[in-house]
């Protein structure tokens, strides 16, 4: 058994920050502080509350679509410059390169990057996980943390907790709560990581003492 230990890390994100927010906050508990935030869309509201947190938060803007060599530069830069060893992906909405992937691999193509995807993973990598998990009707949807590979939304899960439909009245009404358990299992996941570390055994990468939900 091989095991990667917890060390400086970052966040990205670019949305409305939740899931980065909560990792901050676990974080504290666990006396630690990102290095710093990234965020690559200016309507964030990141950029407001987390350097108010003391901590550094930048913002470099990114195209819309596809891989940004510009801004995957300076963020490289950055990772390389406060020395950044692990990463979360909050609510990035964005591709990352073969590269930059690269630049954090643990082995054969897996990375020290996590990211939280509004799906049960193999199913519906990309965007709209959860709405379309509702409009094809299915009776079991979640969401996953996995670890980053060069191919979008399909390295190998560290965890995943289901919800079923019949405890929802409405789209609506599951909308108002996926937030809340996205952030308390990511905390959980980096709580984890940091205390016990990345698990690899037998071909799989797994984090102790952690079961799906
Ligand atoms: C979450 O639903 C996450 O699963 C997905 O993007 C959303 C980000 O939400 N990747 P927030 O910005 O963390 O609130």
């Amino acid at each position: 058994m091989e095991s990667f230990s917890f060390g400086n890390f970052s966040i990205f994100a670019s949305g409305t920050g939740t899931n980065a927010l909560a990792l901050i906050e676990k974080a504290k508990e666990l006396s630690l502080v990102p290095e710093f935030v990234l965020v690559n869309k200016k309507e964030s509201p990141l950029l407001k509350i987390v350097p108010e947190m003391g901590i550094p938060c930048f913002f470099i803007e990114s195209k819309i679509k596809g891989v940004d060599s510009e801004f995957e530069a300076k963020a490289k830069n950055l990772c390389e410059e406060y020395d950044v060893e692990w990463l979360f992906l909050a609510g990035f909405l964005k591709i990352l390169s073969f590269d930059f992937v690269k630049g954090f691999e643990i082995r054969d193509g897996v990375s020290r990057i996590l990211n939280i995807h509004p799906s049960l993973l193999p199913k519906y990598p990309g965007l709209g996980g959860y709405k379309k998990a509702w409009t094809n009707g299915d009776e079991t949807f979640g969401h996953s943390i996995h670890l980053v590979t060069p191919d979008l939304d399909s390295g190998p899960t560290l965890f995943q907790k289901s919800y079923d439909r019949k405890n929802y009245n409405s789209f609506d009404h599951f909308l108002e709560t996926c937030k809340r358990e996205e952030n308390d299992s990511y905390k959980k996941v980096f709580q984890n990581l940091v205390e016990n570390g990345l698990s690899f055994e037998h071909g799989h990468f797994y984090l102790k003492g952690t079961t799906n939900e």
